[in-house]
């Protein structure tokens, strides 16, 4: 239950100020709303329906839904009946309707500062007509699937917003992930096109995406999943070379985004291979592209996109969401948590690869005709203040980030913060993990000069959208809470038994009852979407988090209580990262833990036995990072590798590892080792630890 009131005491209130502009400006606005979005979701959302294109309307009920799997299948179905596009109601609509076709969608601010370009909402609706003709005139038809490699460009929104546009899937693959990752997602998905770049630069390293891209789609034929068309993005170079038989037309066909940029390219160009039968440059096949394409109507419930996610057992799931429900619900959060107002600049840090960059760079923003900031660096690069530079640059207003970078940036002291002028900033979010307090405190205090309330959203590539989050000028704040639902989201705490626990409590969060945004499935294996969220508990849909509620009814997160690691802010699962390991000649078996780290949340620390006759030395452990860099990608690299002769086991030969974090995080007190069948492993895998830091 929502308090009536919220608590006066040991909490951070928002200005007087901003909450005069603000959407929900009072907690018991807030209260009041949520009530009814809770009691009437009909009227709650049909109202804010109203706000959107529809070419048929809906009919019956806003949302129906099964969350028993004892009852039946599991099904969500949000606006049955009704038919829109989403990118028309993100780019058309605003252009035509709402007359904001000059308006900048996208302050793209490349890696190299000063390399930067601006898109407004009508050119960005004319490349996303252009590029979706060119996906038709490749066959791409309604309903297939087309995964997205690329880095942070604004061709990548217009890639995702073509195929929303023809009612294709995007599937986008993380550019930081491997080939072997790619491929994988690729044959899941059952693309039928691949669309990327040539390359590009993080700080100073050089990233050759096309060669990444390339072993994957060998990958994928030698699996017998050959892809026959991949469409190549120059972003790095105007004239790549060619390795291969034959070089992409070197000249542009197109007039297009690069001739914009003011910066022109002093670093080296990657050399990019090229296979003339299966490769496609972007900007010849733009340049034969009409300026207009129909929108192809949607149902509600068609898919609209998948996103793959860390599993359990290692192998990725394909989240699977659909045009009306991830509509409004992105939507709808963007504009209340971050306080939408039309002469806002925001700026979410994110990568498009992520859930993140999906709900809150592409599609919230822009239905809300926001401009943003798209920024393809690093923090880091060239130096620490760049994040703020970029803030005073473009006079950003609502900034949008991870814990893990307000921890690594903190680091460094307030100096290079205050060496840029924030007075712009109004509000400030994190996302991705839980929040220490100490680095809550430093992003207020220092980043937001105690001007700014910052928003935790707690949500879930699952969720679509944020559930859990302070809304800017209504709630008051705790450090480290994600504080209440958003409207329509029905929280609960269950204890093991699966029984609802009230007033303060801890236990497993589960969700009620379905939002618009919720996932509807798993791509291609429905029996493994109800298997992971909804068999433990029937009834309800389940995080995977710990949760604690306090007196005051704000919520905590504790944490994934599942075989899980949020490393940076992502999620990986242990088994994935196990399976990598074990696949080298030389390992036997392994067992993958977390233990604390400063700046990325949880690092990882790895426990391998060696075949017979294998010996450890270092140069084994070198190639065991190497393995799981090029099976994940670069997040997913081992911080710690232990050579473990033996693993603490029980007697039915199951790795105990409860008792592996405990050796991890060199904690002595082991708690109840009774089951373990040989305890002599213990000590001998104390001896040889690793030295962490944390
Ligand atoms: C997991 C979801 C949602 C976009 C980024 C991650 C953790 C996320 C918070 C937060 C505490 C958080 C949870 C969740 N998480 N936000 N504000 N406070 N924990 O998406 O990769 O699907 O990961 O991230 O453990 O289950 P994801």
């Amino acid at each position: 239950m929502i308090p009536d009131k919220a608590p006066q005491e040991d909490v951070f209130h928002c200005s007087e100020d901003l909450k005069k502009e603000s959407h929900i400006p009072s907690f018991e606005k807030y209260k009041e709303l949520y009530t009814r979005s809770i009691e009437n979701p009909d009227e709650f959302w049909g109202a804010i329906a109203k706000d959107f294109f529809w070419k048929t309307k809906h009919t019956g009920c806003f949302l129906d839904y099964n969350f028993d799997v004892t009852k039946g299948e599991i099904f969500v179905k949000c606006m049955e009946g009704a038919t829109t596009n989403i990118c028309y109601n993100l780019l058309d609509r605003n252009v035509h309707e709402r007359k904001l076709g000059d308006k900048i969608a996208f302050f793209w601010e490349g890696n190299e500062p000063g390399d930067d370009l601006t898109v407004t909402y009508r050119e960005l609706l004319q490349k996303v007509c252009r590029f979706a003709n060119v996906l038709k005139s490749q066959g791409v038809k309604k309903g297939d699937r087309v995964s997205i490699y690329m880095p942070m460009v604004v061709e990548l929104v217009v890639a995702m917003l073509a195929c929303a546009r023809i009612g294709a899937v995007h599937s986008i693959v993380f550019a930081g992930f491997s080939a072997e990752s790619l491929c994988e997602r690729i044959i899941d998905s059952q693309c039928s096109l691949l669309i990327t770049a040539d390359g590009f630069y993080r700080g100073d390293k050089l990233i050759n995406l096309k060669l990444l891209a390339d072993e994957a789609l060998q990958k994928c034929r030698d699996k017998g999943f050959p892809l026959k068309t991949c469409i190549m993005l120059k972003h790095l170079s105007k004239e790549p070379e060619a390795a291969g038989r034959q070089s992409p037309p070197a000249k542009r066909a197109c007039p297009d985004l690069e001739e914009k940029r003011k910066v022109k390219k002093t670093r080296p160009v990657p050399k990019v291979p090229w296979n003339p039968d299966v490769d496609l440059c972007w900007h010849s096949l733009m340049g034969g592209a009409a300026d207009e394409c129909e929108p192809e109507w949607c149902e509600s419930e068609d898919p609209l996109f998948i996103l793959y996610t860390s599993g359990s057992t290692g192998k990725p799931k394909g989240v699977l969401h659909t045009v009306s429900g991830y509509l409004l619900y992105a939507a709808t959060t963007f504009k209340l948590v971050f306080d939408h107002q039309p002469d806002d600049v925001y700026w979410c840090t994110a990568d498009i690869g992520w859930i993140t960059g999906h709900s809150y760079i592409t599609y919230g923003p822009l239905a809300n005709g926001a401009t943003s900031v798209l920024f393809e660096g690093l923090p880091t690069y060239p130096d620490v203040g760049r994040m703020w530079q970029i803030v005073d640059k473009y006079q950003v207003t609502k900034f949008y980030t991870a814990p893990t970078a307000i921890r690594l940036l903190m680091k460094y002291g307030s100096d290079p913060v205050q060496k840029h002028n924030r007075k712009s900033l109004k509000v400030l979010g994190t996302v991705g993990e839980p929040i220490n307090p100490e680095a809550w405190q430093w992003y207020h205090g220092v980043v937001g000069e105690k001007r700014c309330p910052i928003v935790d959203t707690f949500w879930q590539t699952e969720t679509g959208g944020h559930v859990l989050t302070p809304l800017p000028a209504a709630t008051p704040t705790k450090p480290g809470s994600a504080t209440f639902p958003f409207f329509g989201v029905v929280p609960a705490i269950l204890n093991e038994s699966g029984e609802e626990l009230e007033g303060p409590s801890e236990g497993y969060l589960v969700f009620k009852q379905p939002w618009p945004g919720v996932m509807r499935s798993v791509y291609g294996n429905h029996e493994r979407f109800e298997a992971t969220y909804f068999k433990k508990f029937p009834g309800y849909y389940v995080t995977g988090d710990g949760c604690r509620r306090d007196k005051d009814g704000y919520y905590w997160i504790t944490g994934r209580i599942d075989d899980m690691l949020n490393v940076s802010g992502h999620l990986l699962s242990t088994a994935e990262v196990e399976s990598a390991l074990v696949e080298h000649k030389s390992v036997a078996e392994a067992a993958v833990v977390s233990c604390p780290h400063m700046v990325k949340g949880e690092s990882l620390y790895c426990f391998v036995t060696l075949n017979d006759g294998v010996a450890f030395s270092q140069a084994l452990e070198a190639e065991l990072r190497k393995q799981v860099r090029e099976k994940i990608g670069a997040i997913a690299t081992p911080d710690y590798i232990q050579n473990a002769p033996g693993l603490p086991k029980t007697r039915s030969g199951k790795i105990m590892r409860r008792v592996l974090r405990k050796i991890a995080c060199d904690e002595k007190d082991m708690g109840d080792i009774s089951t373990l069948a040989d305890s002599s492993v213990v000590d001998e895998l104390f001896r040889n630890r690793c030295a962490t830091t944390v």
